[in-house]
């Protein structure tokens, strides 16, 4: 870990003016969980009364980072970019799930424009590169009655890893292992905030739209996933919610939510997980 590539504010800063992030910019060389830390850092300003966005919570290590569904994020110190953003979108909790589904499509935005890499989307806002997971977003979002409060939106990006524990050796990888080089951290954090603010703004686009129906409003977005994300149509996957079921996705419905055609008709994925199945184990599975 050089000390110039080190996500300090100072190197920062000067690379996402003009973004709702600059001069918000936090560093820590070792935290439990950043997505802690801006929970934590928010619930202290509601006692001032003062309500920021845009903050952005960056740590070189996380000794507790979290994933979706209580899993534990792998944060190896240097090697990644542990970062969660707080952002006060005026939307209702129903429109929560743009705010991961816009995330996803800013981090593989970002490590195109810096790597030349082309990666996928698996819904809601895993990133993958030959199917193994180099990056897992995690929006945790807080109500007040029908009006989203806040939202940190906590992304984790494997840069540098060399190596992977044992447990997730078959899962995951990180840009380094796949194009056998290092990558800045910084320039791709500065490249993730400035695609991130570009896609915020365009939700928020959405949500004044004249037009407040779904599928009117949101539609530029939900065009724009379907395309990154070879899951979004076609695709034979395992969705684990509701005792799990097997399936051919469909598209994306007005409200962001993943349509899965299964034998027994159309099911919408509302918060599992979905993997992909080979054609051939389905067929063996029948
Ligand atoms: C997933 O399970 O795929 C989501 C992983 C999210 C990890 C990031 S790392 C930065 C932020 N802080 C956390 O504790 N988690 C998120």
């Amino acid at each position: 870990m050089s000390l110039r590539d080190l996500l300090l504010p100072e190197n920062l800063n000067p690379l996402v003016r003009n973004t709702i992030f600059s001069g918000h910019i936090l560093h820590w060389l070792e935290v439990e969980s950043t997505n802690l830390l801006a929970a934590q850092a928010v619930a202290a300003s509601r006692q001032t009364d003062h309500s920021p966005e845009g903050e952005v919570f960056l740590a070189e290590e996380q000794t507790a980072g979290r994933g979706r569904g209580n899993h534990a994020w792998y944060s190896e110190r240097g090697a990644g970019i542990y970062c969660s953003v707080v952002l006060r979108p005026p939307i209702t909790p129903a429109d929560a799930l743009w705010l991961s589904l816009i995330a996803g499509v800013a981090v593989q935005d970002a490590v195109k424009e810096v790597t030349g890499l082309h990666t996928d989307i698996r819904w809601p806002n895993d990133l993958l590169i030959n199917e193994k997971k180099f990056c897992g977003i995690l929006a945790e979002v807080s109500t007040e009655g029908n009006r989203v409060n806040h939202a940190v939106i906590g992304i984790g990006i494997n840069v540098n890893h060399q190596a992977f524990p044992e447990d997730l050796r078959r899962v995951a990888t990180s840009l380094r292992l796949e194009t056998e080089r290092e990558w800045s951290r910084v320039e791709l954090t500065a490249a993730l905030l400035k695609s991130l603010d570009r896609e915020y703004r365009g939700l928020m686009r959405a949500v004044n739209h004249p037009v407040k129906t779904p599928a009117v409003q949101f539609a530029p977005i939900l065009k724009r996933v379907e395309a990154r994300s070879s899951y979004a149509h076609g695709k034979l996957v395992h969705v684990n919610e509701d005792g799990g079921y097997s399936g051919i996705t469909d598209g994306l419905d007005p409200r962001g939510f993943l349509r899965v055609r299964t034998e027994q008709g159309l099911r919408m994925v509302i918060s599992g997980s979905v993997r992909p199945l080979s054609r051939r184990s389905d067929a063996a599975g029948r």
